[in-house]
């Protein structure tokens, strides 16, 4: 158990009037968790501080060599106004999972919630009241030695900010188009593909600005190897409905393992929905959309949550899904876990934990 200290803000900021303008993770809250890590010691100094920069020599690690993981979770306020978290253990391990690889220190999962838990209560003003809108939380980790040697650092601070946002999406739950990327890569056996670290998502600005650029709202990733099987869109998992089945890629390392994915795949399964966790050729997805068999495509993420997807375009192919529209098991999704996340569903799986 943290014994954290407490140093409240003497200047809380206004909180955001209209919250259909919040969009995503632009506004901070007034406090945020730190906690130091020295080799040795181990993690020490659990505090809540007032929002503000951090002081750091130009040669941290951090800024050179990437060594740096995060997690996304939300918090919710239920029209009882309580606020609720979802299956936070479940980020917790992850952020562990990421560590391991990026040789940073593990943290105990019961004080990564303990951390989170304490910020959004102290800053539970700050969770939205209208429908759709959360507390976006951003726990992460980085290395703060000093020096230009590569190496695990022996120093780390861990913190936990967080943002009141909207939909991830401007179109929020309007379908998206999706370019399928078959030059760049994101992910290949053996690197940091199930991991949330930075240097995967910096990877992928280029193809994303690209694909931007011709109108299109993300990045559908390629394997790495072949260029061949569908992996995941970068800010989201992906599935596709072909012929009644549901299709997504296994979690064998070069796909993150989302919390989002994972908790559709096991309603649908409660459904009866047959999911394979696999290879997936994109060229049989496009196949399938030319005998009207691809019925919808959606991503899973927490900042995205269900996202249905009406377009995909790969090479010279473009595949229209459905009529353009939401389709009814995407929308059963989406109302399913948000019905949980924002308690207007019971939780008969015990993924909600209460924070106040
Ligand atoms: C999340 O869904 O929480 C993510 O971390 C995706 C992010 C890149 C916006």
């Amino acid at each position: 158990m943290l014994n954290i200290k407490i140093e409240k803000t003497t200047c809380p900021k206004p909180k955001p009037v209209d919250e259909s303008q919040l969009g995503f993770g632009k506004i901070s809250t007034d406090h945020m968790f730190v906690m130091d890590y020295t080799e040795g010691q181990g993690w020490h100094d659990p505090r809540i501080i007032p929002y503000q920069n951090f002081s750091l020599d130009p040669a941290t690690v951090v800024f050179h060599y990437a060594q740096e993981i995060f997690e996304g979770m939300k918090a919710y306020r239920t029209a009882e106004g309580k606020i609720q978290l979802f299956r936070p253990d479940c980020n917790a391990k992850r952020m562990n999972d990421s560590a391991d690889r990026l040789c940073i220190p593990n943290i105990p999962e019961e004080d990564f919630i303990q951390a989170v838990k304490a910020l959004v209560e102290i800053d539970a003003d700050w969770v939205p009241y209208t429908d759709g809108c959360s507390l976006y939380i951003r726990p992460f980790i980085f290395a703060t030695d000093v020096g230009l040697g590569v190496h695990a650092s022996k120093h780390y601070i861990f913190s936990v900010i967080a943002m009141p946002s909207g939909a991830y999406y401007a179109e929020g739950i309007n379908p998206v188009r999706i370019y399928v990327e078959d030059e760049y890569i994101r992910a290949a056996p053996g690197l940091t593909g199930f991991t949330k670290c930075g240097g995967n998502y910096a990877a992928s600005i280029k193809a994303g600005e690209m694909a931007e650029e011709q109108g299109y709202a993300q990045v559908l990733w390629l394997d790495g190897v072949e260029k061949k099987y569908v992996e995941e869109v970068g800010s989201m998992n992906i599935m596709f409905k072909i012929d009644g089945k549901v299709y997504t890629a296994a979690c064998t390392g070069t796909v993150l393992p989302g919390v989002t994915r994972r908790s559709c795949i096991e309603l649908m399964k409660d459904w009866g929905y047959e999911v394979i966790e696999g290879k997936l050729a994109i060229a049989d997805v496009m196949k399938a959309a030319q005998e009207g068999k691809l019925e919808e495509v959606w991503g899973t993420g927490t900042a995205a949550v269900v996202s249905p997807v009406k377009e995909l375009k790969w090479k010279d192919q473009v595949a229209h899904i459905g009529d353009g529209k939401i389709g009814p098991l995407t929308q059963k999704l989406y109302d399913t876990m948000t019905g949980i996340q924002w308690g207007k569903l019971p939780d008969d799986k015990g993924w909600i934990v209460p924070v106040c």
